[in-house]
């Protein structure tokens, strides 16, 4: 049986809305898996997030990376619709640039659509970004693509949207209008102009073009590129996905593309260390313009047995803690770098930092937006059952490859409080006290020490199989350990980036999870 076949009989059936969503902080294989079931859909839809998000979808020796239009996109030729929903704060220069390269791949585009109520990115959101993350020493440590500010512009009431661009005096007005609030911010945070003109002179801000040292952001350069330049590139994508969405629901096979993770939602994640917007598959429905209970089905993916964050906040099984922190942050660091300072690729360390360095690099654990060096841990199970308490419990296990040749596995089964007394009404936290669901709250989060369980290697090659019969005994105790401790339903295995190196477990239950 063919591998989309063994897909839909086994993990789809007869689900007709399916969505891709993330458990942990991001990057766990959304891309690949999007891909995969892309075969199956008629349309794709992305709803959250923007170009802060890299979905990598490996096809041979050719990696693709899209960082806003969806990962389905390379399955327009067979006839599949893509969309760029409401929820998506979007980038047209990013777009753009991603058109650019499927053109230059001879790759389709022709059932592309935009929202027209997607959250237009402009200029001063990147400035706003770059300045704030620049002037508080990289607080959040975000990616710098203007997502914070765009959001805040749209609960602040002040924001624009995509159609706008297609209305010149509308985008005019309220551009000005928008403009004004930033300005008087950036007055108080940069009344020299210094910071904003350096930032302004990178190509994501067309190299400086957008800068006047009279009014800051030059209106005119801004509408022409907007009003004129991406309005011609772009204005026929843009339309009413959300009618187009609600009338397919349960007549077409639609596929909800997550970007980002739970953890990072701004709704559940661990304040402030989040994105910006609501990660998890309420915020995906939402962002697409249909109900949570539209979904039929929700595969929450699970890199394993080890996870990545990037970015800063807490990580409570992160090897090397504080230190990887630091190292993954700093200025330059790359997977190369560190690979020149710190050469040996053993993943048996009894250095806990080395052993992140080398499950970096066998993982490729490079952020695919921004570059930076992944920040590595193991699984945590507490802070699986905190993200499957919405995103249900049907999971897609990617990357046990990576730890093919280690010869011992360590799981955080639960986390034991070591921090101050802390009180949550009336009810105080502990030194001591024993939490098998993480909490949201970061105050408690960064004073939590996991409690490991050990389970030995498998010490055996892996990306070749193709059925979980056939997969390493203590790698099959492995997938039924974390099923048993946190209560998920396994139901694929990834073991490469490629869409075959895939293994098909099937669900038991019906197809709501
Ligand atoms: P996304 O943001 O969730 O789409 O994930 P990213 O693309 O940022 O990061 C996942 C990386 O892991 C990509 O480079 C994928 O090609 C790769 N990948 C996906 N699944 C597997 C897997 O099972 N094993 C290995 N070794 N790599 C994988
Ligand atoms: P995908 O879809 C991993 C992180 C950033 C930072 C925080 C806030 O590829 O999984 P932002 O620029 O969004 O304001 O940054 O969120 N972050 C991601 N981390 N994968 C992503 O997307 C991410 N998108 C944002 O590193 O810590
Ligand atoms: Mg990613």
């Amino acid at each position: 049986m063919s591998l989309d076949t063994l897909v839909q009989n086994k993990v789809l059936k007869d689900a007709m809305t399916v969505a891709i969503v993330c458990n942990q902080f991001g990057d766990t294989g959304k891309g690949k898996f999007v891909d995969l079931l892309s075969t199956w859909a008629d349309v794709i839809a992305r709803g959250t997030g923007g170009a802060n998000a890299g979905h990598t979808i490996k096809i041979g020796s050719v990696e693709h990376v899209f960082h806003l239009i969806p990962s389905g996109i390379l399955h327009d030729r067979a006839g599949k619709y893509n969309i760029i929903g409401r929820g998506v704060v979007l980038d047209p220069r990013v777009v753009v640039k991603e058109l650019d390269l499927l053109d230059k791949a001879s790759l389709p585009y022709e059932r592309l659509r935009l929202s027209m109520n997607a959250k237009l990115v402009l200029p001063q959101h990147l400035v706003m970004d770059r300045i704030k993350e620049a002037k508080s020493g990289k607080e959040i440590g975000t990616t710098g693509r203007g997502i914070g500010p765009c959001y805040e512009d749209h609960t602040g009431r002040r924001g624009l949207v995509l159609n706008d661009i297609l209305n010149r005096d509308v985008f005019v007005r309220k551009l000005k209008r928008n403009l004004a609030h930033h300005n008087t911010v950036l007055s108080t945070l940069d009344p020299d102009m210094q910071f904003t003109k350096k930032i302004m002179e990178h190509e994501h801000l067309a190299n400086g073009a957008y800068f006047s040292q009279t009014q800051r952001f030059d209106l005119d350069v801004i509408v022409e590129m907007y009003a004129t330049t991406y309005a011609g590139r772009i204005g026929a994508m843009i339309t009413d996905t959300e009618a187009r969405l609600r009338d397919y629901v349960g007549r077409k096979k639609i596929l909800l593309e997550g970007a980002q993770g739970y953890l990072l939602s701004v709704d559940y994640g661990s304040h402030p260390y989040v994105t910006s917007s609501d990660a998890s598959i309420e915020g995906l429905a939402k962002g697409v313009g249909i109900r949570v209970r539209d979904v039929d089905l929700v595969l929450g993916i699970v890199k394993a047995p080890y996870m990545t964050r990037v970015g800063v906040g807490p990580f409570p099984t992160e090897y090397g803690g504080e230190r990887s922190e630091k190292h993954c942050q700093a200025e330059g660091m790359t997977i190369d770098l560190e690979q020149e300072l710190y050469f040996d690729n053993a993943l048996h360390h009894d250095n806990e930092f080395l052993r992140g360095i080398a499950i970096r690099k066998i993982g490729g654990e490079k952020g695919a937006t921004t570059g930076r060096p992944r920040r590595v841990g193991r699984l945590d199970l507490p802070l699986l059952r905190y993200s499957t308490q919405t995103n249900g419990n049907k999971v897609i296990l990617t990357k046990l490859d990576v730890f093919d040749d280690a010869d011992k596995i360590e799981i955080c089964k639960a986390y034991v409080y070591k921090g101050p007394a802390y009180r949550m009404g009336k009810y105080t936290l502990k030194q001591g006290h024993i939490l098998f669901c993480a909490p949201q709250d970061p105050e408690i989060l960064k004073h939590c020490e996991p409690i490991y369980g050990k389970l030995p290697g498998w010490n055996q090659k892996t990306p070749g199989i193709r059925t979980y019969e056939e997969l390493p005994q203590k790698m099959r105790d492995l997938v039924e350990y974390i099923e048993r401790k946190a209560k998920v339903e396994v139901v694929m295995i990834s073991l490469g980036p490629e869409r075959e190196q895939t293994i098909v477990r099937g669900g038991a239950a019906g197809i709501r999870s």
